[in-house]
């Protein structure tokens, strides 16, 4: 078959190269994008005098015939035409014709691959959003049923301090309202036009970039030519901001993976959301909670393989930058398909209050309150840590519980103790007592729940 670009070529392409440089079988994706990018185009070489109206009336025409082809599924794409720009562009001709060789006009694929991965990139963004919104409210139902759940709160996977199951899972709220804000602040890097730009110099053609930016939705066009065709920060970003995803989704998935595990029986995966053994009878495998966790390696992956590709790179366009499609695919669709499952998986998870409240009962998650309620005597700080370790010492090698300690016991380490020690051990008191702007005291986390629908409803 010839090449669109064989003019120069005296000879075959070899078939092994041709199969080596082709991108189609990947690119194909960006089908969508790049009639998008080409109607635009047009449109614009028609007003701008380039074509005239009877040349972009065919020609729009016939990318729209080449778009329901492609949409039904009976594109032929092959591997000789080697993109998905080349693959379109030679469907056109044979639409319409010689006149479809007209499109190219003032434009290389250089700029308009770059187009197509801004368009591409800029619907997942926004799709992205609408999933990590999602799952907050499904975080934030949860978290107001949770107002009462209370849970030991961890340090170094040691109970720290008993604190509300809603809080914590509020944290998550947290970590997914940054990860949504970095998504919207990368938008205005990924909504900048790169066409126009030419193969790297702009072009002899009186076009207009500024027309095309707005037809495309764009807010402008790139301000440098060169900077146009070569830059592919806005998908480092996009894995960046992809990456982070996944490792606060991987956070959570560990601590699903240890609650619903028989030693903490802290919650039950619903059975939509679990697989089984094929040997073991008993098994209900907390799967999607571990798969997600370990594509969070491919994730990273894919953006240390592109910063890699792009390092030394000199200006402008080089083939290497092919390579940035396949890890932003495999990111697109990794984290689609996590964030997916991730909403309901939370919203159907059922919480074992009770036994949350039990294992908070057994053990020493509230022996800082006591060393505070010691300062409220007017011990210095240090000198009641120390107390509280030497009675919690006591407890262990008792086999009690602070709770179970007599006033007698208790006056063994500090005259200060008094009758009143015992309420202010109560789990119910030891987490209502973190009264502070971000604490876990349950008006204070009413006040987060509230402010985070507040958030949602912005948008
Ligand atoms: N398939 C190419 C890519 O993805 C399109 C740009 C090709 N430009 C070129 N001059 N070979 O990067």
């Amino acid at each position: 078959m010839s090449k669109l670009w064989g003019g120069r070529f005296t000879k075959q392409t070899d078939q092994l190269v041709e199969e080596y440089t082709a991108s189609i079988l990947f690119d194909k994706e960006l089908a969508e994008e790049d009639i998008q990018g080409s109607l635009a185009h047009v449109t614009m070489l028609g007003k701008c005098g380039i074509l005239p109206a009877e040349d972009v009336e065919k020609i729009k025409d016939g990318l729209l015939k080449v778009q329901g082809i492609i949409r039904r599924g009976e594109m032929e794409f092959s591997v000789s035409n080697e993109d998905i720009h080349m693959n379109i562009e030679k469907a056109l001709l044979d639409e319409i014709g010689p006149v479809g060789g007209k499109l190219h006009t003032g434009r290389s694929r250089n700029d308009q691959v770059a187009t197509d991965m801004h368009l591409y990139l800029r619907k997942r963004v926004v799709e992205f959003v609408g999933f990590l919104q999602k799952l907050q409210e499904a975080l934030l139902t949860q978290a107001a049923n949770n107002l009462d759940t209370i849970v030991p709160g961890y340090t170094h996977l040691q109970r720290a301090q008993p604190i509300l199951f809603a809080h914590h899972l509020m944290a998550y709220v947290s970590m997914f309202q940054r990860d949504i804000e970095r998504l919207q602040d990368s938008y205005k890097r990924i909504n900048v036009l790169p066409l126009g730009a030419g193969a790297l110099a702009g072009t002899t053609f009186p076009i207009d970039r500024h027309f095309v930016a707005e037809q495309l939705g764009f807010d402008r066009p790139y301000e440098n030519s060169l900077d146009a065709v070569s830059d592919r920060d806005f998908i480092l970003e996009f894995l960046s901001n992809a990456s982070m995803i996944m490792m606060h989704l991987s956070r959570f998935c560990e601590e699903l993976v240890l609650w619903s595990s028989t030693e903490f029986t802290f919650v039950e995966l619903d059975d939509a959301f679990c697989t089984g053994s094929s040997i073991m009878p008993q098994k209900k495998n907390p799967d999607v909670a571990e798969l997600v966790r370990g594509k969070t390696g491919r994730v990273y992956g894919n953006l240390m393989g592109l910063l890699t590709v792009l390092k030394s790179l000199p200006l402008a366009y080089n083939k290497d930058m092919q390579e940035d499609k396949e890890g932003m695919f495999d990111t697109v669709k990794t984290l689609q398909g996590a964030l997916q499952l991730f909403a309901p998986m939370v919203a159907t998870m059922k919480v074992n209050k009770e036994r949350m409240r039990q294992a908070v009962n057994q053990d020493f998650s509230n022996a800082t309150d006591i060393a505070d309620y010691l300062v409220n005597k007017g011990l210095p700080f240090r000198q009641a840590h120390e107390v509280i370790g030497k009675t919690v010492l006591y407890c262990i090698q008792n086999g009690k519980y602070l709770l179970d300690l007599s006033l007698e016991e208790f006056r063994q380490f500090s005259e200060l103790f008094g009758d009143d020690i015992y309420a202010v051990l109560q789990p119910e008191q030891v987490v209502n007592a973190r009264n502070v702007y971000g604490g876990t005291n349950a008006g204070q986390v009413q006040g987060a729940i509230d402010r985070a629908h507040g958030e949602l409803e912005k948008t």
